[in-house]
Formats: structure tokens, sequence, C-alpha cells
């Protein structure tokens, strides 16, 4: 059978769409390749949200057209994902050698569009409409091959598409208005992974707090959200339970006080502030003030004061000024975030903020994007200082990334740790390590574990 390379840029939902469309080829007797070379068919999953996931992404297709369709012209090139939504047919006209150009709401159609191309029944595939129900699509796992690496942590898509059009972002028009699953269908998909080993789910949407809004509203007081966190934590031989992203907006003291409720539910929280000033925040149309955002890290810190709080900041949207970003990296030394990912604005055509005035000199972006990112890095090891000399609770992931002599696992706030034991004994397991130093954003635990009694064995 033919064998497929996948390379996915951006996000967690694209990683997740990467996976489902890789285990679907899977069960139709595809087989996965780690790089383009021996391929047949290279699909790649793009990023529209900067340009410069675009501009990668192009440049890698550019690439293969010339690497692999000279010497092999019936190798299939296909875009997948938010670029492709976004640019259709004009992807086609700029690289003429792609063969599938497949939307947002289509991935489940890559298999047979893919035989379809093989076979040569048809030459090119252009497929970009909407499609009713596609929210439900995104449901087979891969779970990363098989043996050592077997996941033990897995990512649910739980919604798609997002309705608060944030001037800056592209992303309503690329994965279309919100649409949310059932909570029938979530928590089945949830204990068909825990039945395959996985202990720790990521429950994934563009706001995970809109969840269900419409389909399934509130009930005994709690929203949609809370609904569906009790029915996942209801799971038998579920350890963990995270979910990204929460928007401010709408953040319900029920998700607050879920956090203290549901004890699977890990103490870590990335939630997106983009700016500390007010003036921005309503420019970007995020619907939230910084004391509303302020007032939320309070109230959950009160709940859980070890809890690791995460976000996303956009720096240099039009119209920010100095005084502006000073707004930021005063809320950011408030704060204290674990870790950020700060970017730099990226003007996106067709939306608000890309015909706004003020917008901001490159080179003043770069600067206040070194100078944040600086801080935050500088913070955010604070918060991992903290922890050399304690003891926490790790889910053990498999061999390390870096050396695969050693384990991996991560804290409940999302923490990287490294240490050495057995593979077979400590897989799949929450164990106690005690954290003996500090790497780059990496804990290194010591050897001596002291919990030595797995809590349940992995089958
Ligand atoms: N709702 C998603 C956000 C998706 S976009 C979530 O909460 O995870 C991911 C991040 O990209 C955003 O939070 C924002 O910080 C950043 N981003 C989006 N559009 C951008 C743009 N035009 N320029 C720079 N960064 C952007
Ligand atoms: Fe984008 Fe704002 Fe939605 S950042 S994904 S429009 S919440």
């Amino acid at each position: 059978m033919p064998n497929v390379y996948i390379k996915t840029y951006g996000c967690q939902m694209n990683e997740r769409d990467s996976e489902a469309v890789a285990a679907q080829l899977t069960a139709k007797g595809y087989h996965i390749v780690s790089t383009e070379h021996q391929a047949d068919v290279v699909l790649l999953n793009t990023c529209s949200v900067r340009d410069q996931a675009e501009q990668k992404a192009i440049g890698k297709m550019r690439n293969l057209a010339v690497t692999l369709k000279r010497d092999r012209p019936n190798v299939v090139l296909g875009v997948m994902g938010c670029m492709a939504q976004n640019r259709g047919q004009s992807l086609v006209d700029q690289l003429p050698d792609v063969d599938l150009v497949l939307g947002t709401q289509k991935f489940h159609h890559a298999p047979d569009y893919v035989e379809a191309l093989l076979k040569g029944s048809q030459r090119r595939i252009i497929d970009t409409e909407s499609e009713p129900g596609s929210e439900s699509t995104i449901r087979e796992h891969l779970l990363h091959g098989v043996g050592d690496r077997a996941a033990v942590s897995a990512f649910v898509s739980i919604m798609q598409g997002c309705n608060q059009y944030c001037t800056f972002c592209i992303v309503p028009y690329t994965r279309g208005k919100e649409r949310s699953r059932a909570i029938e269908d979530i928590v089945d998909e949830c204990r068909q992974l825990v039945n395959r080993g996985v202990r720790e789910i990521t429950l994934l949407g563009q706001i995970v707090n809109s969840y269900g809004k419409r389909e399934i509203g509130i009930r005994d007081g709690k929203s949609a959200f809370v609904q569906l966190l009790e029915a996942v934590h209801g799971i038998e031989g579920l350890h963990r339970i995270r979910f990204t992203s929460p928007h401010p907006k709408g953040y319900g003291d029920d998700l607050i006080e879920a956090y203290q409720r549901l004890p699977k539910l890990c103490p870590s929280a990335h939630i997106p502030i983009q700016s500390g000033s007010n003036q921005i925040l309503k420019r970007m149309h995020r619907g939230y003030t910084r004391e509303r955002f302020l007032e939320l890290i309070e109230k959950l810190r009160h709940v859980n004061p070890l809890l690791g709080i995460t976000t996303d900041i956009i720096v240099g949207f039009p119209g920010e000024t100095e005084e502006d970003f000073q707004e930021t990296l005063e809320l950011a030394e408030s704060v204290v975030f674990d870790n950020a990912f700060v970017f730099k604005y990226s003007q996106r055509s067709g939306t608000p903020a890309s015909e706004m005035d003020g917008q901001v000199p490159k080179e003043i972006i770069e600067d206040r994007h070194a100078r944040l990112l600086k801080r935050i890095t500088e913070l955010g090891h604070q918060t991992y200082e903290k922890l050399v000399g304690q003891e926490v609770e790790i889910l053990v992931e498999g061999p390390s990334r870096r050396n695969a002599s050693r384990l991996e696992g991560r804290t409940g706030c999302n923490k990287i740790v490294v240490f050495e034991g057995n593979l077979d004994r400590f897989k799949g397991q929450l164990i106690k390590v005690r954290i003996d130093r500090l790497g780059s954003f990496t804990l290194y635990g010591d050897p001596a574990i002291i919990n030595l009694s797995p809590k349940e064995p992995l089958s």
C-alpha cells in the first residue's frame, strides 16, 4: 500500500486533525511515514493564523513540487486545513503541482480523495465547502505509533469554529461558525481511548467555555462545558483531564469551581489575554477588560494557589502605543504566567484589524516582542525554580524525547519532568518524584522515586 507523509503546521487542533486523517488512512491500509522521501502522498496540514506559518507551508510545497514531482510525477501533493480553506482555488493557481486542496470541514474525505487521485480517476480535487455535522468527524486516533511511545495522553476535539470574531483573527473565517459535538459522543471517544491505554485527555476547542451553549445549554446552574467535564471525569481509568482554550469572556464561576470539585482536572489553565491595555482589548473585540481578567486569575488562584497559568499575547496590534505595551508588561509582572506565547501581530487580509489605522512599524513590533519575551521567560523561570526541591506528582508518558534512556512525564501544571526509571513499570502511572534540578523549561526528577507503588497497573 502507498506511503503517506503528513506534515502539520500550527496549533494542537491541527495536530489532532492530522492524527485523525492519519488514523483514517491507516485503517485503509496506507503506511504513515516520517519523511517525504519515500512518500507516495504528501499532505501539508496548514495554519493561517500568522503570515509566517502560511509562507512556510507555501515554501515547503514549492520545494516538494521540485524535489518529488520531478522524479516521481505520480506523487500526490495535498494542502489541507486553514490555508486550504482560506485560499482555495488560488492556492492551485499559485502552486500548480498541488493535486488536493482540502478544507477544514473535509478532513474525513481525505482517504477517498487520495485514493481517487492515486488511481488517476480524478486529476485534481478542491473541496472547501461547508459540511453540516463535520464537527463530529474528527474522532479516529492513531495514538502515535505503538510500543514505547504509544500515547498516554490524547487530544479530543469537542467543537469546531468560533463566533467571537476578534478583529485580528482569521480562525472564524477558516474554521466557520461554532458547532459542538454531543456529550455522549465525546465521552464515548474518551472511553475508547482509556481502553487503549490513554490516561490523560485534553479537550480541544477554540473557546471551550462556549461548548454546547446553543445545543445543550445550562442545566442545574452548570454550563454545558462543565457538564461535559463532569461526564468525562466519570470515566474509570482516566487519571487526568485538561482543556484548551477557554476565553476570559464568559469564564463562569461553575468552571472555576470545577477545579475544586473535580480532582482529575489538572491544576493548569491556558487563558489567552492578548493585551493588558483596555483600549487595545476593545479594538481587538475581546469582550473583557484587564480588570475582569485579573479578577478571574485571582478567583482561580483562590481555588488553587498552585494553578499553573499560561497565556497568549500579541504585541504590535494596530494602535498599540508604548503606554499600551507597558500595561501588558505590567499585567505580566503582576500575574506571573508559568509561560506565554508572545506573538508579533500579523496582518491577515479580510480581518477588520488589517484595515485599521495605526499599523505598528515592524521594528517596533520586533523590539516589543523581544522585551516582553525576555520578561515572560524570566518570570516563567521563577515558577519552575520554585519546584526545585519539591515533591510533585507526574503522569509518566514514556521515554524522554531528548534522551531515550530516561523517562519523561508531566506535572499537573503541564511542566515536563525527566527522570530515570523503568518504562514497563511506570508508563501511564501517576507517581511522585522529587525535583532535583532545572534545565531550560525542563525539570529533572530525583531518581529516588518516593512513591514506588504504582497506583494502577497499566494492562
Ligand atoms: N481560540 C484559540 C486562538 C486561536 S489562534 C485559542 O484560544 O487557542 C492562537 C493564538 O494566535 C491567539 O490566541 C493569538 O494570540 C494568536 N493570533 C491570532 N491571530 C493573530 C494575528 N493576526 N497575529 C498574531 N497573532 C495572532
Ligand atoms: Fe480567534 Fe478570538 Fe476566536 S482569537 S479563535 S476569534 S476567540
